[in-house]
């Protein structure tokens, strides 16, 4: 297949283009930059052999878009390109929206005009907010979103949906991810923020690695089994691999499909600070501090319709995403420097 991947430079999209090159497709990037590296492209070549096609343009900008979609003869395309920090999401709530929902709506313009209209769709887990029951299944109702970024994300599936209502050509996957972490097993890419990590892991890494001096555990009296947060955290190359069994089974089974991305476990936040010194046999400094407003105590995914209508599973371990994250923190830190 030939497919369209947005936001392909970024932390998730860089992993699910190494995949989709191995197992044979060709891919075209469309990414600005914003919270990315054009150096990852080498990184990308270097570990699948191939090195794909890549234009720096914003989806907002409709004109750029044209050229690349129009007689590009995509199959398919898998849509990262977003903002996703959910504290700057409050803050700058314009952007959000006009990135978010404005650049895919223009990006589904395009398609449509171009007659491509499959789409793999990144959504979050942050849809079903505080569920009333975990683990949490698609048919878990929706929350009014916490935040714009969490708003941005349920607005998107919406439009989806719709356009899949309005045309049945319109093929369209919405995938829940939950906790994406780890990095590829090469220590070549992996998530690379270009501000201080809002997320437990990268800080944990940083942590380790002596970039920042301990980390702050939000909350130690959730009604868990050792107080702290619990999430269902998943290797971001099993989740890529659940992108290429997505896009399988559009090819089977057209459609508007949701799907639940994790392992159906949940770790607490001492769980994975323990995992990560283990992996690495470094000390890592925390201290427990107030919940984080907003958080919710625990979720983690019911995977069942993932697994049995993908036929994939998310099977690395927390130990494995902790060994890979620090073996990509390594890295990462040479490119820094
Ligand atoms: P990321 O920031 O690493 O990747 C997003 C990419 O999109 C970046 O390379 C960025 O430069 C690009 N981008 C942003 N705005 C753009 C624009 N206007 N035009 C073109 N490119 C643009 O983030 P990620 O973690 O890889 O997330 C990928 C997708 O998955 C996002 O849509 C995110 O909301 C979603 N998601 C992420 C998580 C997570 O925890 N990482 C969880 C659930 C969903
Ligand atoms: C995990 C756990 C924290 C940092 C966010 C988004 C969600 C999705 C994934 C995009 C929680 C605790 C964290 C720290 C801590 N992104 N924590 N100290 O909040 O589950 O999900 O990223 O869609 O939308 O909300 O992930 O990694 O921030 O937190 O104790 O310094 O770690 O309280 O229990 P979260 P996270």
């Amino acid at each position: 297949m030939r497919v369209l991947v947005t936001g392909g430079t970024g932390f998730i999209g860089s992993h699910t283009v190494v995949e989709l090159i191995e197992a044979g497709h060709q891919v075209v990037i469309v990414d600005n930059l914003v919270n990315s590296k054009r150096s990852v492209l080498d990184r990308v070549a270097r570990i699948s052999g191939t090195a794909p096609e890549f234009h720096e343009a914003d989806i907002r900008d409709e004109t750029a878009l044209d050229r690349i979609v129009g007689g590009g003869g995509f199959e398919a395309v898998v849509h990262f390109a977003g903002l996703k920090a959910v504290g700057e999401s409050v803050r700058r709530p314009l952007d959000y929206w006009e990135v978010n929902v404005g650049g895919s709506t223009t990006l589904f313009r395009v398609l449509d005009r171009n007659d491509v209209r499959t789409v793999v769709f990144s959504s979050s887990a942050t849809v079903y907010g505080d569920p009333d029951e975990v683990p949490v299944t698609e048919a878990t109702p929706i929350k009014p979103a916490t935040n714009p970024y969490g708003g941005t994300k349920q607005v998107i599936e919406q439009i989806l949906t719709d356009l899949h209502a309005s045309d049945p050509r319109w093929n369209v996957a919405l995938l829940r991810y939950f906790n994406p972490v780890g990095a590829h097993a090469s220590g070549l890419i992996g998530e690379d923020p270009n501000d201080i990590p809002n997320n437990l892991m990268p800080i944990v890494a940083q942590v380790a690695a002596g970039k920042l001096p301990e980390v702050n555990v939000y909350g130690n009296d959730y009604p868990t089994r050792d107080g702290s947060g619990v999430r269902d955290y998943i290797h971001v190359v099993d989740l890529a691999e659940g992108h290429l069994a997505a896009l399988d089974r559009l090819a089977v089974d057209s459609g508007r499909h949701v799907w639940n991305l994790g392992t159906g476990n949940g770790t607490t936040v001492l769980e994975v600070i323990a995992a990560f010194s283990a992996a690495t046999g470094r000390d890592i400094p925390y201290r427990p501090a107030a919940r984080r407003p907003g958080d919710v105590a625990e979720t983690w995914a019911d995977v069942t319709k993932a697994e049995r209508e993908l036929g994939w599973r998310a099977g690395r371990t927390v130990d494995e995403m902790c060994a890979d994250t620090w073996r990509w923190q390594q890295y990462a830190l040479t490119l820094d420097g």
